[in-house]
């Protein structure tokens, strides 16, 4: 079997020298694969993709077990900047676009003041194919888009550092499920074109896995479950606790199914 692209090896992170936050989390992605991280809000999912990513520091935390390998190099607690470089890039939970930073500036942010100007317009031309609606806002502030479309240049602004992995924390908290539905069709279309790998996470299963590969639930920073796509949305606490957890998850649940059901008929 080919080695994994990122592995996580019982892993174990502590915020403020004090309070334990994962412990133990193992997990592997292959190359090209969408892996879903899933868990309800306090499991360790941001903790877990902080840890992968460098960014641990500003919260004062720290990977004290385990280890974090991404193509056959050891990169946990590494500063951030350090493992953008090797290639891996998070769409962070909260903060994700500069408000008072148009589209367009928003999407350049990231570029280094070397690039050329060919390359830069290579990438943005990138970022308007997968999302032709940030063309049309290129001007628009970032404070004044809307939710869905804020997630979109969040991903975009990701994507325009040509990661090789890319970790997107909660795209669909708060979305409309037509919006979330868009997103998740642009990160197939995403890997399916670029072959770029992706972890997701995301409190709601349905939403993941319906473009997840693989997945893994979360429980109080351990891992609890794993799987492919077929063997959790056919597992029973999955479908007991994550599908129909809250009367909040239901209504997504059947809104994003009646989307598809309105779709049929219209499309
Ligand atoms: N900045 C922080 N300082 C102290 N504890 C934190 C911090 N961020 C998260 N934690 C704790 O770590 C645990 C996991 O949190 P988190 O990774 O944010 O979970 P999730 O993303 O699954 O909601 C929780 O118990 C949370 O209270
Ligand atoms: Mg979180």
């Amino acid at each position: 079997m080919t080695p994994p692209l990122l592995s996580v090896d019982k892993l174990e992170v502590v915020y403020n020298r004090a309070i334990t936050a994962i412990q133990g989390i193992s997990l592997s992605v292959q190359t090209g694969q969408i892996v879903a991280i899933l868990g309800t809000n306090g499991a360790g999912k941001s903790t877990t993709l902080r840890a992968i990513s460098g960014f641990l520091g500003i919260d004062d935390a720290r990977v004290t077990e385990g280890a974090v390998t991404f193509k056959g190099q050891r990169i946990e607690n590494r500063p951030p900047n350090e493992v953008t470089r090797l290639g891996i890039v998070l769409v962070p939970e909260r903060e994700k676009v500069f408000p008072n930073l148009t589209v367009a500036e928003n999407l350049a942010a990231p570029f280094a003041p070397s690039m050329s100007n060919a390359e830069r317009r290579e990438r943005e031309d990138l970022i308007y194919h997968f999302f032709p609606r940030l063309a049309d806002l290129r001007t628009r502030t970032g404070g004044l888009l809307s939710g869905g479309e804020r997630q979109m240049l969040a991903v975009a602004s990701g994507l325009v550092c040509k990661p090789e992995l890319l970790l997107i924390d909660e795209l669909s908290l708060g979305l409309a499920p037509v919006v979330v539905e868009d997103l998740m069709q642009r990160l197939l279309q995403i890997r399916k074109e670029l072959g770029i790998t992706i972890v997701i996470v995301e409190q709601s299963a349905a939403v993941a896995l319906e473009i997840a590969d693989y997945g893994y639930v979360l429980e109080n920073g351990r891992v609890v479950l794993d799987g492919d796509r077929e063997r959790l949305t056919s597992h029973g606490d999955i479908q007991e606790f994550y599908l129909g957890q809250s009367s909040g998850d239901r209504r997504n649940y059947r809104d994003v199914k009646q989307y598809r059901r309105s779709r049929r008929w219209y499309g």
